[in-house]
């Protein structure tokens, strides 16, 4: 069977990171994966997982114990708090099923796992597979989590490249002529890669035309707090689907990670979110149980040590506050970043108009340059980004800002 193994090309952003690593220019940057780094271009511990990691190592009942098979139970439950609101309505009424999941990636392959099992559409078809609507263009890794899982993968019309917006009427649609019972993953702040979210009545329009025909919103969660440094702001979308009511059983899904917004990369802590239009003690209970099966047989259970650093900078006070500061650090660093990155280009008379490197939001930017403006970055300047142009704007800094820049306004004028 070898002749069945062929190899593959690296992925593409993981890709970037080797291929930066190897570079031995000291000159290089590296605005590849989504990853937060400070103002001397290093990774960041957040202050307040920092004193986490403290009381945790100094605290009686620290051990490396399995956790429950769906995770820590007051994990699931701050989680929970934090994405859907303190007040939220779908909390107080016991509409949610919470799992802890490995990160992003984590809870949508469950949720994906979820779908392809439980809503294959109704058809005389053996072979009908669940289909999912994503975004063109959305992260690289949601397509083959999503084929992985067996679903239909389609995408929906998002990024007009030449006016740097949003293609609104064909996305609607898209969802208008989508086979009925069809789900749209949908980025719930700080779109990956382009950076540019719906307006709030942008959303309502989309989200009102996934109820009208029949579809399931999933929404993907991984940078709540990077948009805005406010995690309601940042939230509103997929709260307002939640409580707008509109939609029938299963309600909405919800893939949340705390890998960008505690910093915690490595240690994949995330969860994965059903909220049920209504109160329903046995089908909530259902629900629980089958994801709890999925978990066990794939992953048994999940790591306990971000669970429990999460948990303790959720509910200390002080930490949470510290927290909340961290996540103001994070988006305003980087939000001045792209003030800088456009005004030296304006500086230098760039040709083309850069003002929507500060239009877009979260820790992308979608530059608008080609691939082989890209690959001439990398190869002349050794300046690393995605192969479509996307920049991770957490990778500059006051050292290489102006750097980065001149190399940009090169490979544009040549
Ligand atoms: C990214 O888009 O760069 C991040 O989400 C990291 C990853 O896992 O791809």
């Amino acid at each position: 069977y070898s002749e069945n193994i062929k190899q593959l090309p690296p992925d593409p952003l993981f890709g970037i990171k080797t291929r930066c690593a190897k570079d031995t220019r000291p000159e290089k940057v590296d605005l590849g994966i989504g990853a937060y780094r400070d103002d001397q271009g290093k990774p960041w511990i957040l202050p307040s997982v920092r004193k986490a990691e403290k009381l945790l190592h100094e605290s009686d009942d620290y051990n490396h114990e399995y956790l429950p098979i769906p995770g820590l139970k007051q994990f699931t439950q701050l989680a929970a708090k934090v994405i859907l609101g303190d007040d939220s309505k779908a909390i107080s009424e016991d509409r949610v099923v919470s799992v802890q999941s490995l990160s992003g990636t984590g809870s949508l392959h469950l949720a994906g796992e979820f779908v392809a099992k439980f809503f294959v559409p109704k058809s005389s078809d053996e072979s009908s597979k669940a289909t999912i609507y994503v975004s063109d263009p959305t992260w690289a890794n949601h397509i083959q989590i999503f084929e992985h899982c067996g679903l239909e993968v389609q995408k929906y019309p998002y990024w007009n490249a030449a006016t740097k917006s949003l293609r609104i009427k064909e996305y609607v649609e898209t969802i208008q002529k989508a086979p009925k019972g069809s789900i749209f993953l949908l980025h719930a702040t700080a779109h990956n890669p382009t950076g540019m979210d719906p307006t709030e009545e942008q959303w309502k329009v989309i989200l009102k035309a996934i109820s009208d025909n029949g579809h399931l919103p999933l929404f993907d969660c991984a940078y709540q707090g990077f948009t805005t440094g406010s995690l309601a702001k940042d939230a509103w979308a997929l709260r307002y689907a939640i409580d707008s009511g509109l939609y029938s059983f299963p309600g909405v899904l919800v893939c949340q990670s705390f890998a960008k917004n505690c910093g915690m990369y490595g240690e994949r802590i995330g969860a994965f979110h059903v909220i049920l239009p209504e109160h329903n003690q046995a089908l909530n209970s259902a629900v629980f149980s089958q994801l709890s099966k999925l978990i066990r047989s794939e992953i048994s259970n999940p790591p306990g040590y971000g669970a429990k650093i999460v948990s303790l900078v959720l509910s200390h006070p002080e930490l949470r506050k510290q927290w909340q500061q961290d996540l103001i650090t994070m988006s305003s660093r980087i939000m001045g970043m792209r003030k800088d990155l456009v005004a030296e280009l304006q500086r230098l008379n760039t040709p083309g108009v850069w003002t929507h490197i500060t239009q877009q939001k979260g820790m992308f930017s979608f530059t608008g340059l080609s691939p082989s403006q890209v690959q001439e970055l990398a190869e002349k300047y050794a300046i690393y980004m995605s192969g479509n142009g996307r920049a991770s704007i957490a990778g500059l800094n006051p050292g290489n800002v102006k750097y980065v820049a001149k190399a940009i306004d090169a490979v544009v004028r040549e």
